[in-house]
């Protein structure tokens, strides 16, 4: 088996050490115009490959995905499978308004015909309820609650896990579990892209404890920073932020200082200087497993 890493993912070559695979990285070179030339160096003839990639800001990373996806099958790879911590695309998973296009399926259907078989971490699902449903490959989600769990339980005393919104819930109650804490999930609405409002549910019976807001994206931030600013506004203390996926658009670093995070505390399923909570273990676990099963799963595919 080789692992091979796309730029920008090296913190995920560990997979191999836990694999005890051979690991590799995927060369991009970007041309003036933008277009992108793959190369992959080690030889891949009857080999098993891994490709990691998270594809946060997809629009520049999925297109040498596929090409190394394509790349590796010319180079003679036996099988290619992806293990992509995050995965985008998956909020517009239905058409909200006339004429719109359902992107999570589009998505789910370029990869399944790049790999084998995905991996993931925590994919954002919500009216779509499982990756079956889009992906006609097998597709498994580890999930980062354990890890966020056993942070919050150790490193955070007497907590209040509070989600920012409903759709929250469904980790929160898992995470609060694990961590041994009571929790609480916002009401949130939005705006705009950046414009959203955060209300908060009655409180008053955990007052004493450190508020921790836990989300599985934080993108440009908004969503993060208007629950932090209620809850100061409300007069809790600064609150310690945990999110599964780091994407920090423009300025959200910012946004989440400017509006008093305690902390900001993140999985590496994408490069950030907040990571801190290492899914490899989880990635490693499933890639096995998905080896293991293959002769079945090629059947379901
Ligand atoms: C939405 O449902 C997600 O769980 C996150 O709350 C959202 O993606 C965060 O986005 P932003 O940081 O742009 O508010």
């Amino acid at each position: 088996m080789i692992v091979l890493w796309m730029p920008g993912c090296e913190h995920l070559a560990g997979i191999a050490c836990d694999l005890g695979a051979t690991a590799g990285r995927v060369e991009v070179h970007r041309f003036p115009d933008g277009e992108q030339r793959v190369r992959i160096g080690p030889a891949l003839r009857g080999e098993d490959v891994v490709l990691a990639g998270s594809l946060d800001w997809p629009d520049d990373t999925l297109l040498p995905l596929l090409f190394a996806a394509s790349t590796a099958r010319d180079l003679g790879a036996s099988s290619v499978g992806l293990v992509a911590p995050y995965l985008p695309y998956l909020r517009q998973d239905r058409s909200f308004q006339p004429g719109e296009g359902v992107s999570a399926r589009y998505f789910a259907a370029l990869l399944s015909r790049a790999a084998d078989w995905v991996v993931t971490v925590d994919p954002h699902l919500h009216r779509i309820r499982s990756l079956g449903d889009v992906f006609t490959v097998p597709a498994e989600a580890v999930h980062s609650a354990p890890l966020m769990g056993e942070w919050i339980r150790t490193q955070v005393r007497m907590p209040l896990i509070l989600g920012p919104d409903a759709e929250s819930m469904q980790w929160v109650a898992s995470i609060a579990r694990l961590a041994q804490a009571p929790y609480a999930v916002l009401a949130k609405s939005r705006a705009g892209d950046r414009n959203v409002v955060v209300t908060l549910p009655d409180l008053e019976r955990y007052a004493g404890r450190q508020p921790v807001l836990v989300d599985d994206i934080i993108s440009s931030g908004a969503t993060m920073a208007a629950a932090i600013r209620a809850l100061r506004t409300a007069g809790w203390p600064a609150p310690v932020c945990l999110a599964v996926h780091a994407l920090f658009a423009g300025g959200a670093d910012e946004a989440l200082r400017d509006a008093g995070a305690e902390d900001v505390i993140t999985c590496n399923t994408v490069a950030h200087s907040s990571n801190a909570l290492d899914v490899r273990g989880l990635l490693a676990g499933a890639v096995s497993r998905r080896l293991e099963t293959r002769p079945a799963a090629r059947a379901m595919s």
